[in-house]
């Protein structure tokens, strides 16, 4: 999530700007920038790396004038970089943006522009919005700007700002926050409440599709017919560390709640208009591509390594091709067989994990075609693979990794399904219904967070044994070995994840009275085997808290309490089976004093092997 500032007042435009930005730096950026309106030109100051660069690019040459927009990147189209970085402006520097979230008509409109004549200074798909209102203003900056918002696709957060109307910021939000601060003889714009709480706690929470014309006495709110709308005010009343959060208690919670967008943002632009196909325009593979290598390696760690395992099953069960997957400090050093028939592909939320960046330094050594799928853009690992696909799940603060989990699953999913689509392993008409089902999940995930209180009191009743079993077959073994593993690292409880079947084999000797088990019955084509492993568990007195599909009505009969998540295709239902799991396991951690945002030992990116 990028961070976004705005100033219009009697003070130093400047002063606030810098000030806002250093609020939001908790989100996680790669670039920064400022533009001031100094009373005849907007002067345009950015640079790619932290907030102090910028400041140190800026000196004492502080930019001059009480109208200005600010903001900090999070890179999703465009490397980090000074011409990425936000603002952005038009060719006569007459108008500047700045844009929180994905355009994703960009290219198209960035073509049309070019051929009209614009050029374009960044790779960046904000930029298109600078170039498109110097092409539709004609006197009306407010109506402009409207003309421009009919024409853009995507989900936005965006403020505006033009030499020829220096007593006025114009911003509006679709799908991206916004909030206006009211003050005395000037007005504040921000993604986030963080940035503005030092100089005012009242403000306007934007909604989608309205439009705010901010002066420094001023704010005029309309709907996206134009209509008039009459905002109450939103005292805050959050303290500082609380505003970071959004109002949740720690980050891992805000995150969890963060994934219908972030399912929502990685996929959405990489589905054909009419549903028909998956279209990855970063791959562009074809036949010849897909049949130049014999085996797919997944390698990652972690939470990432559990997504890679999902992903096998995927590439597996549609695209009908051989894959592998294994844990990165692993995989280095069993001299796997590695060649130019080799595709790897490395999972990594930060793409900074060292045993990951290895393991993929080594198969390139070896020959491989190499991909990564990772959240962070121009990581070590994205700038090391040969080819990239991006998760938008947007800053993961949270060492628990939750958002980046299920954006992975939905990447993993679509790339197998467009690899299926090429080899033709998978009939027109599945393609179609698959892809109807996947533009469902972020609705289903919401779904899954809607009611939350079962799962806060299973948090406070088993909260407090040291031992707890997530069991599941297929796909569900899978989910399984990715909540126990939240469990472990926020609650420090000793959770294990053990395929159902595999119980019988040793386990099961630990499986006595009272003990917790978790058990993942979604996969109708095991759903049977699945039960009776669950009787064998309660069998032996364990107490049992089945995850079933909404439509099951038999796993009650057999199990001590049920969580039910929205039918879908079983491909697609891990999705939103993990949701249960990670709330708690973020309840157990609660209900235990954990830390929950930085558990003991751990850290957000391991960058050491
Ligand atoms: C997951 O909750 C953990 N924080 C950890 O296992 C993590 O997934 C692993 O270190 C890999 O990190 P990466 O995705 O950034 O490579």
């Amino acid at each position: 999530m990028c961070g976004i500032v705005g100033y219009v007042g009697n003070k130093e435009a400047a002063v606030f700007l810098l000030e806002g930005l250093s609020k939001l730096e908790y989100r996680g950026y790669d670039s920064a920038g400022i533009a001031v309106y100094d009373g005849s030109e907007i002067r345009v100051e950015k640079s790619v790396g932290r907030l102090a660069a910028l400041k140190d690019k800026i000196g004492s040459n502080m930019p001059k004038g009480s109208l200005g927009i600010g903001h900090t990147r999070w890179a999703t189209h465009g490397r980090p970089s000074d011409s990425n970085a936000h603002p952005h402006a038009d060719c006569s520097g007459d108008f500047v943006v700045v844009h929180n979230g994905i355009i994703e008509n960009y290219l198209n409109l960035k073509e049309e522009l070019i051929e009209k004549g614009h050029a374009f200074r960044s790779e960046t798909d904000t930029e298109v919005v600078a170039h498109l209102l110097e092409e539709v203003y004609h006197g009306d900056f407010e109506a402009a700007v409207r003309d421009v918002l009919r024409r853009i696709d995507g989900s936005y957060s965006l403020v505006f700002l033009s030499k020829k109307h220096p007593d006025r910021l114009i911003c509006t939000k679709q799908d991206n926050p916004l909030v206006i601060g009211l003050g005395e003889g000037e007005n504040f714009i921000a993604s986030d409440i963080p940035a503005i709480i030092q100089r005012t706690r009242r403000t306007f929470i934007m909604n989608d599709g309205e439009v705010a014309v901010v002066t420094k006495d001023s704010v005029t709110i309309t709907n996206r017919r134009g209509e008039p709308v009459q905002k109450k005010v939103f005292e805050v009343n959050w303290n500082a560390e609380a505003a970071e959060k959004g109002g949740y208690e720690h980050f891992m919670l805000k995150e969890i709640h963060e994934q219908p967008k972030a399912v929502r943002d990685t996929m959405s632009q990489r589905i054909a208009k009419d549903g028909s196909a998956i279209v990855i325009d970063e791959l562009k593979w074809d036949a010849a591509f897909l049949n130049s290598f014999n085996k797919i390696y997944i390698v990652a760690c972690g939470t990432a390594y559990h997504a890679g395992m999902v992903g096998k099953y995927y590439i597996e069960k549609l695209a009908r091709v051989l894959v592998e997957v294994d844990v990165a400090s692993e995989f280095r050093y069993r001299d796997p067989i590695v060649d130019e028939n080799t595709l790897l592909i490395v999972v990594s939320q930060s793409g900074e994990t060292s045993d990951t960046l290895a393991a993929l330094k080594e198969s390139k050594r070896l020959g491989a075609k190499t991909l990564a799928i990772t959240n962070v853009v121009g990581s070590s690992i994205a700038r090391e693979a040969d080819q990239v696909l991006y998760t938008w799940a947007g800053p993961e603060i949270a060492v628990a990794s939750t958002k980046a989990y299920t954006t992975q699953l939905i990447l993993f999913f679509m790339l197998a399904l467009y690899m299926a689509e090429i080899k033709k392993t998978v009939s027109p008409e599945r393609v179609k219904e698959l892809i109807k089902l996947l533009k469902q999940i972020p609705a289903q995930v919401s779904e899954t967070l809607s009611d939350v209180d079962p799962i806060k009191t299973f948090a406070r009743q088993y909260g407090f044994n040291e031992d707890v079993f997530y069991i599941g077959r297929s796909l569900d073994y899978d989910v399984a070995l990715e909540g126990s593993l939240k469990l472990k690292e926020v609650s420090y409880i000793h959770a294990e994840a053990y395929a159902a079947g595999e119980l019988k084999h040793g386990t099961l000797a630990l499986i006595v009275e009272g003990v917790p088990v978790i058990a993942l019955a979604t996969q109708k084509s095991v759903y049977e085997k699945t039960l009776s492993n669950i009787k064998e568990v309660k069998a032996r007195d364990a107490v049992v808290i089945g995850i079933a599909a909404e439509g099951d009505e038999e796993l009650e009969k057999y199990v001590d309490h049920v969580i039910k998540v929205p039918e879908t295709d079983e491909l697609l239902i891990p999705i939103l089976t993990v949701v249960p799991l990670q709330l708690l396991a973020y309840y157990a951690a609660i209900t235990r004093g954990c830390d929950v945002d930085k558990p003991r030992n751990l850290a957000k990116s391991v960058t050491v092997e």
